[in-house]
C-alpha cells in the first residue's frame, strides 16, 4: 500500500468543532458535585499538556502529595447544640472586604487552560464578592482584567525579577487600574522542574502542528475556542513563544535579596504581601523590609519539592509575626473544609489556584462560578456543623491532627 502523509487541510475539515450550548455545559457542571468531580470534567476536555501544567508539580510532587495528605489528616470539631440559623462568610483581607475567606491566586498562562482566562476567572470573582490576583504571568492585560471587571477587587502578582524599570512600569500600570493589593512571589529565583512538562514537551503558545493536530488530547472544544479567540500571548511580558523554565530564568535574577523588596516596597503605595514565606526567620525579614502582610505557600508544591507544607508551617510564621500582620494560606486547597481547617489554624484568608483551574478548565467562566459556589456551600455547612456563626469563631480549639496519621 502507497501511503502519504496526511494533509492538514483535510484534517481540519474532518474535525467537528461542536457550538459551545451554555446550557449543556451548565447542566455538566452542576452534576459536579465538588472540585475533585470539576478536576474530572476538567481531565476529559483539556488537552494534557494544559491539564498537566495545572494539575502537576514539581519533581517527584512530594510537596504536592504531602500537602492533600495534611489536609486530609486534619479532624474538625463539631460542637453539638450550639445551633447557628445560617454562618457569615464575609471578611475582611488587606485593607478591604471579601464576601467568603477565599480569594483566586494569580496564575500563569491561564487562557491556555481556557480561552475565558483570566477575564472569565475576574467575573466570577466579582460576581461573588471575593478578590482576582492577576499573574505577571497572565494571559491578559492589567487593564484587560480591569475592563472585563471594573466592580471587581483586583490584586496583581510581581516576581522579583531583573528588569527593575519593567517593574516599575507595571506596578504603575496596576495602581493606576485599581488593583489595591500586590503579592511579591518570592520563592522563584529558578523555575521549578515540572517534570509532566518536561514530558510534554510544554511550550506557550501551543505550535499548531501536526503533531498537536494528531494529538487525541487535545479536545475539539479547546481547539475551537483557541482558535476562535484571539492568540495567547504574555500580556506582560515582552516574551512570547517559550517554554517556562526558559522564560523564568531569563527574566528572573536568582542574586535577587530582601534589598530587592525593600526597593519595591518604595514605589508600591498599596497593601503588600510578601509571596511564598514557609518558616519563622524569612517572615521577619519580610515584616523588616515592609511587608504589610505574608502569604505562606509553598506554590502549589510546583517550586522547591520537599519544600515545607504551608499549614504546616503556618504555626511558627504566626507565632513570629503575631496577630497584627495578616496571613494568606495557600497551595493544596480542594474543598471548603480544607478552607475552615486552615482558617482555623490561623490563616486569615485563602487563596485557591488548581481549584478554580479545574473549574475554568471544566466550563470557563461558568466553571469558575461552580468553584465558587461548591466551596461556599463546603464552607457554610462545614461550619454550621462545627457551630461557628462567623469566620472570627474558627479558631484552634476546633482543629486536631488524627493521631497516628502524622
Ligand atoms: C507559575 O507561577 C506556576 O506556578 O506555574
Amino acid at each position: 500500500m502507497k501511503r502519504r502523509l496526511p494533509q492538514i487541510s483535510e484534517l481540519r475539515s474532518l474535525m467537528k468543532f461542536e457550538p459551545i450550548n451554555l446550557d449543556r455545559r451548565a447542566a455538566r457542571l452542576a452534576k459536579a458535585a465538588d472540585v475533585w468531580d470539576l478536576r474530572a470534567i476538567a481531565k476529559r476536555r483539556t488537552p494534557t499538556a494544559a491539564f498537566d501544567y495545572v494539575d502537576g508539580a514539581a519533581q517527584r510532587e512530594l510537596t504536592y502529595t504531602r500537602s492533600r495528605a495534611v489536609f486530609d489528616s486534619i479532624e474538625l470539631i463539631p460542637r453539638i447544640l450550639h445551633g447557628t440559623a445560617d454562618a457569615d462568610l464575609s471578611t475582611v483581607i488587606a485593607g478591604g472586604p471579601s464576601a467568603l475567606p477565599f480569594g483566586i491566586a494569580p496564575t500563569g498562562f491561564t487562557r491556555f487552560m481556557h480561552a475565558e482566562g483570566e477575564t472569565g476567572a475576574v467575573r466570577a470573582a466579582a460576581r461573588a464578592g471575593i478578590p482576582f490576583s492577576l499573574s505577571t504571568m497572565g494571559t491578559r492585560s492589567l487593564e484587560e482584567v480591569a475592563a472585563a471587571a471594573p466592580e471587581s477587587r483586583r490584586w496583581f502578582q510581581l516576581y522579583l525579577w531583573k528588569d527593575r524599570e519593567k517593574s516599575r512600569k507595571l506596578l504603575e500600570r496596576a495602581a493606576a487600574h485599581g488593583y489595591d493589593t500586590l503579592l511579591v512571589t518570592v520563592d522563584t529565583p529558578v523555575a521549578g522542574q515540572r517534570l509532566r512538562d518536561a514530558r510534554n514537551g510544554m511550550v506557550i503558545p501551543p505550535r499548531l502542528n501536526l503533531k498537536t493536530v494528531l494529538d487525541a488530547s487535545y479536545r475539539p472544544e479547546w481547539w475551537f475556542n483557541f482558535l476562535s479567540t484571539d492568540s495567547l500571548k504574555f500580556a506582560s511580558l515582552s516574551n512570547t513563544s517559550t517554554d517556562l523554565p526558559t522564560l523564568i530564568n531569563s527574566m528572573f535574577d536568582p542574586t535577587l535579596s530582601f534589598a530587592d523588596l525593600e526597593w519595591i516596597r518604595s514605589i508600591w503605595a498599596g497593601k503588600l504581601f510578601v509571596k511564598g514565606v514557609l518558616t519563622a526567620q524569612d517572615a521577619r525579614k519580610s515584616v523588616d523590609a515592609g511587608a504589610d502582610g505574608l502569604v505562606v505557600s509553598n506554590h502549589g508544591g510546583r517550586q522547591l519539592d520537599r519544600a515545607p507544607i504551608s499549614y504546616e508551617a503556618l504555626a511558627d510564621v504566626r507565632a513570629e509575626v503575631g496577630t497584627d500582620i495578616e496571613i494568606i494560606l495557600d497551595s493544596g486547597i480542594m474543598s471548603g473544609a480544607d478552607i475552615v481547617a486552615a482558617l482555623c489554624a490561623g490563616a486569615d484568608f485563602v487563596l485557591i489556584g488548581r481549584a478554580y483551574l479545574y473549574g475554568l478548565m471544566a466550563g470557563g467562566e461558568q466553571g469558575v462560578d461552580r468553584v465558587i459556589e461548591l466551596l461556599a456551600k463546603e464552607i457554610r455547612v462545614t461550619m454550621q456543623l462545627m457551630g461557628a456563626a462567623k469566620i472570627a469563631d474558627l479558631g484552634p480549639e476546633l482543629i486536631r491532627r488524627r493521631a497516628g496519621r502524622e
